[in-house]
C-alpha cells in the first residue's frame, strides 16, 4: 500500500547502513513494509495490540516469505521493552503517529535501560512537541536532522536525532547539532510552499501557547516567547 505524505517523509529520512531498524507503534506496518523494499536492515514490527500483531504477521509471511537469517520480527510488546542489544551496531529506532508525552516515556525508558548504546530515533509526534524537544536536551539527544511537514491539514515535525553516551559534551561534530527548543532548520524553507507552511505552522502554535497561557502553569509562557521569535527564512 502506499504510504502517505508524512510516513514517505519519514521513509526519506533513513539512509542505508542500519542492521536493525524499529517501526514502533506500527499499526498496520506500512513503514516497516516500506522500508523492508528497500533496506537491507532486519526490520522489527512493534505494537502492543495483539490482533493487529496477528493480521500483520499473516500479511508479512505473505508477502515477504521469511528468509534465513529472517528479515523481520513482529514483537507484540510496549516500546519500553524492546530489545535494543541484538549487535553492536547503532540501531534506528522510529516511534511516530502517538503523542510527544507517550514518546518521553519511551526514549527515556530506553536511554535509561540502554545507558551506553549509541541509540538513533526517528520521532514524529502528535502534539508536545516543544515538551518532546526540552526532553531530548536533557537526555544529551543532538539532532541529525529535522523536518517540518503537513498532512491533512495537520502539521507534523519529524525529529532524527542520535543519543550517543560516548560522545563528549561540547565536543563539535560536522553531522550532529544542538536541538533547539522550538525547532532550527524547520524555520529555514527552501522554497515558496515549504515557507507557508512554516508561516502557518508557527501562527497556529502561537495562537495554541496563547490560548493555554493564562490557564496553565509550567514553560508554556516561555514556550511562547521562543516562538514569538522565530524568523522563517527562505534558504
Ligand atoms: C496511530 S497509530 C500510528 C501508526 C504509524 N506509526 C503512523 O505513524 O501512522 C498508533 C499505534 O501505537 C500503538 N501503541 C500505543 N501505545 C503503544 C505502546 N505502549 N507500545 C507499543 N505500541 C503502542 C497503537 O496500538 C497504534 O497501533
Amino acid at each position: 500500500m502506499k504510504l502517505g505524505h508524512r510516513l514517505a517523509h519519514i521513509n526519506m529520512m533513513i539512509p542505508n547502513g542500519y542492521t536493525h531498524i524499529w517501526d514502533c507503534c506500527c499499526d498496520h506496518g506500512l513503514l516497516g513494509a516500506a522500508l523492508l523494499d528497500r533496506h537491507a536492515a532486519i526490520i522489527h514490527f512493534v505494537d502492543i495490540v495483539p490482533a493487529l500483531m496477528q493480521q500483520l504477521t499473516a500479511k508479512l509471511e505473505r508477502f515477504y516469505p521469511q528468509q534465513n537469517p529472517p528479515k523481520w520480527q513482529v514483537h507484540c510488546v510496549d516500546v519500553s521493552a524492546i530489545p535494543l542489544d541484538q549487535d553492536e551496531h547503532t540501531p534506528l529506532v522510529i516511534i511516530a503517529g502517538v503523542g510527544g508525552d507517550l514518546m518521553i516515556e519511551f526514549v527515556r525508558s530506553l536511554c535509561q535501560q540502554y545507558s551506553n548504546r549509541k541509540i538513533d530515533f526517528i520521532l514524529c509526534p502528535v502534539h508536545y512537541q516543544y515538551e518532546l524537544r526540552q526532553q531530548l536536551i536533557k537526555l544529551d539527544c543532538e539532532l541529525i536532522d529535522e523536518k517540518l511537514i503537513e498532512e491533512n491539514r495537520r502539521f507534523y515535525e519529524i525529529l532524527y536525532i542520535r543519543r550517543d553516551p560516548k560522545l563528549p559534551a561540547n565536543v563539535a561534530n560536522d553531522s550532529l547539532t544542538d536541538i533547539d527548543p522550538i525547532g532550527s532548520v524547520i524555520w529555514q524553507a527552501s522554497d515558496a510552499v515549504q515557507q507557508d507552511i512554516a508561516m502557518r505552522y508557527l501562527a497556529k502554535t502561537i495562537a495554541h501557547y496563547s490560548r493555554i497561557n493564562q490557564s496553565r502553569s509550567g514553560n508554556t509562557s516561555q514556550a511562547l516567547k521562543e516562538y514569538q521569535q522565530v524568523n522563517i527564512a527562505l534558504k
